[in-house]
């Protein structure tokens, strides 16, 4: 069997996690952290790291820089089995960093863009035909080296016979500057959470939100938290509710590894209500353990953890 190809498009950041802060951060004052955790970022590369866990054979197309951080992330994909031949390196800026200060169940994340801005399409390997078989774009308005290409990327994915998904993610400065009515008909699935669908649409109800999109929609596959997800294509609607966790740690990445479980069913040809599953069971999967890629160590844990707490058998095909 010849192994689907999956190319995942998006920024690159380390994150550096402080925990156990003995308050929430005050300026003007110092604090302390009990405990501090670096690891990779960014959805893009939970969706690729975890997508690579899952068995599928996959590549990271992203810009970091000449710097330890940099460096940090390559070895972190390598070690991750995600191929990074398409990540190039630039002297002049530098990676991109997410600081997170945990207190409790509050969060406050700054992130540091820095040479996620320097993503063009022009770095984007699309061939003809592409040697891969799905792209995946993720993060648009963290990355302003492809905002107002996104349209032509997607349109070439598809001139090169790839299936192609987009997860925007939130718009830090709240815009919303992307033309679904434009981009959306390149894009096979397109993957919101609820409060993205509503601001990208600027509606207050889930409904008129869809009816805004849907004339120029293919699939959505629309991510509900504890609610699990909906499938809309064409005249099909599907909804699949949340795997129950027992022991929740956080939802870091739920979003991230949901698209991961989709997509992976998706290429492999199954039905929406299968994908739809699938991506529910790895988004639960994921709240099971820290962070985005915790649950994520290799096949045989995520078959193990998955038979365990809800008496399923892995099937990737
Ligand atoms: N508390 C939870 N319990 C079970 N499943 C969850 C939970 N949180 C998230 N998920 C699963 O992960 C998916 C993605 O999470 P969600 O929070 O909706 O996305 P995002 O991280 O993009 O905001 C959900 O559709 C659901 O299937
Ligand atoms: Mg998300």
């Amino acid at each position: 069997m010849l192994t689907p190809k999956l190319l995942v498009v998006g920024e690159l950041n380390v994150d550096l996690i402080l925990n156990k802060i003995q308050s929430f951060p005050q300026v003007g004052k110092e604090m302390i952290a009990d405990d501090m955790n670096m690891c990779l970022g960014s959805s893009a590369a939970i969706m690729a790291a975890n997508s690579a866990a899952m068995g599928v054979d996959t590549a990271f197309c992203g810009v970091v820089g000449e710097d330890y951080f940099g460096d940090f992330i390559l070895n972190e994909l390598e070690r991750k089995s995600v191929s990074f031949r398409h990540v190039t390196r630039l002297r002049e800026h530098k990676t991109g960093c997410t600081m997170i200060l945990n207190f409790g169940q509050d969060r406050a994340n700054v992130t540091y863009q820095g040479a996620m801005n320097a993503l063009t399409i022009n770095n984007i390997p699309f061939g003809k035909p592409s040697p891969y078989q799905h792209l995946h774009v993720s993060s648009l308005f963290l990355q302003k080296g492809i905002q107002h290409d996104i349209e032509q990327i997607f349109r070439s994915a598809k001139a090169a016979g790839m299936t192609t998904s987009l997860d925007l993610q939130w718009d830090p400065t709240e815009q919303w500057a992307f033309d679904y009515a434009r981009c959306l008909p390149y894009v096979d699935v397109f993957m919101p959470n609820e409060s993205e669908l509503l601001a990208l649409t600027k509606t207050d109800s889930i409904e008129s939100g869809i009816e805004k999109i849907r004339p120029y929609l293919n699939t959505l596959a629309l991510k509900m938290g504890r609610n699990g997800s909906m499938g809309i294509s064409g005249d099909q609607r599907v909804a699949v509710p949340a795997f129950e966790v027992e022991h929740f740690v956080d939802a870091i990445g739920a979003g991230d590894s949901f698209n991961a479980g989709f997509i992976q069913k998706y290429i492999s040809g199954a039905s929406l209500e299968d994908c739809l599953r699938e991506g529910n069971l790895m988004g639960a999967l994921n709240t099971t353990a820290a962070g985005g890629t915790g649950a994520f160590c290799n096949l045989n844990k995520i078959s193990e953890n998955i038979k365990d707490f809800w008496g399923i058998e892995l099937s990737l095909s």
